[in-house]
C-alpha cells in the first residue's frame, strides 16, 4: 500500500516529527502502518521503545542500502501504509527510499536556506523519476509561527507558487506537542494528562496535514492509472 517518504538533505528539517506525526495518526485511524526508521540516528527507534507506542504500528530499524528496496516492498505488502524516515543526506539509499514513494514529503523551514536545500530534493526526485511515472512530492512548512506568518515565510511561499513547486496548504507549526510525543512517547492523544498546552490545536494542525496527505496520494494514484491508461 502506499509509501510515503520524508526526505530533505537539510538537517533537523523536521523530518522525524512530521514522519511520527503522520504514521501515529493514521494508526489511530486503525490503520496498520510500518515506520522505516532509516536513519542510523534511530529517532524513530527510540520513540517506539518509549510506552505507549500503537500496537498496529511497527519500525523497522535495521535499514541499509542493500536492504531497503526490499523492505519498503514487503512492508507494503503487509501494511495499509509505509513512512520512511530519511537521514538528512543524500546517499544511494535516499534514491532508493525515493524512487519506491508514493509520495515525497519535503518538510521545510520558513529561511531561503532551507528552502535552497528543498531544491536539492527536488532534483534528486526528478533524477529518480527519468524515463518512469512521476514521483508526486509535495514541500511541507514546519515549525512556522502558530500566531502570524513572517514575511520571509510568505515571500519563500509566494516563489514556490512561482515556481509551481507542490506545497501542502497545511503548515506544521512549532509545538510543545509534537516535541513531547518524543520523551512521552506514544501518541498527541496521549498527552491529554499531560497538561499540555494547546493540545487540541496541535492535534487539528497534525490532522489537517494527514488529510491533505491522504488527498495527494489519491491525487497521484489517479495520475498513474490515467497515464496507465493513455500508454
Ligand atoms: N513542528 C514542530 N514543532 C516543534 N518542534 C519541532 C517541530 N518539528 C521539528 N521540531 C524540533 O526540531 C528539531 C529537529 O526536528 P526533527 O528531528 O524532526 O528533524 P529531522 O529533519 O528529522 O532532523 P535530522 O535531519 O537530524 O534527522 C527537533 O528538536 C524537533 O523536536
Ligand atoms: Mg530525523
Amino acid at each position: 500500500m502506499p509509501v510515503i517518504v520524508f526526505s530533505s538533505p537539510k538537517g533537523g528539517a523536521g523530518k522525524t516529527t512530521a514522519a511520527v506525526i503522520l504514521a501515529t495518526e493514521l494508526a489511530g485511524t486503525g490503520a496498520t502502518v510500518t515506520v522505516i526508521d532509516a536513519d542510523p540516528n534511530k529517532n524513530v527507534v527510540d520513540w517506539s521503545k518509549l510506552p505507549d507506542a500503537p500496537k498496529n504500528l511497527s519500525v523497522i530499524g535495521e535499514v541499509s542500502e542493500d536492504t531497503i528496496q526490499d523492505q519498503i516492498d514487503e512492508a507494503a505488502r503487509t501494511s495499509t501504509f509505509v513512512v520512511v524516515d530519511l537521514e538528512g543526506t543524500a546517499s544511494l539509499l535516499v534514491g532508493y527510499a525515493i524512487a519506491a514513494a508514493d509520495l515525497v514529503v519535503i518538510p521545510v523551514q520558513g529561511s531561503q536556506l532551507d528552502a535552497k536545500q528543498a531544491a536539492r530534493t527536488i532534483k534528486l526526485i526528478k533524477a529518480q523519476e527519468r524515463g518512469r511515472a512521476k514521483i508526486p512530492f509535495a514541500i511541507l512548512f514546519t515549525r512556522t509561527n502558530p500566531a502570524i506568518v513572517p514575511r520571509t515565510q510568505r515571500h519563500i511561499e509566494e516563489r514556490m507558487i512561482e515556481m509551481e513547486v507542490p506545497a501542502f496548504s497545511t503548515r506544521l507549526a512549532d509545538r510543545e506537542a509534537y516535541r513531547a510525543i518524543f520523551s512521552y512517547g506514544g501518541t498527541l492523544q496521549n498527552l491529554s494528562d499531560k497538561g499540555m498546552s494547546n493540545l487540541p490545536t496541535a492535534i487539528t494542525n497534525a490532522r489537517s496535514f494527514v488529510a491533505e496527505a491522504l488527498q495527494l496520494l489519491k491525487q497521484g494514484a489517479e495520475q498513474q492509472s490515467a497515464s496507465r491508461e493513455v500508454a
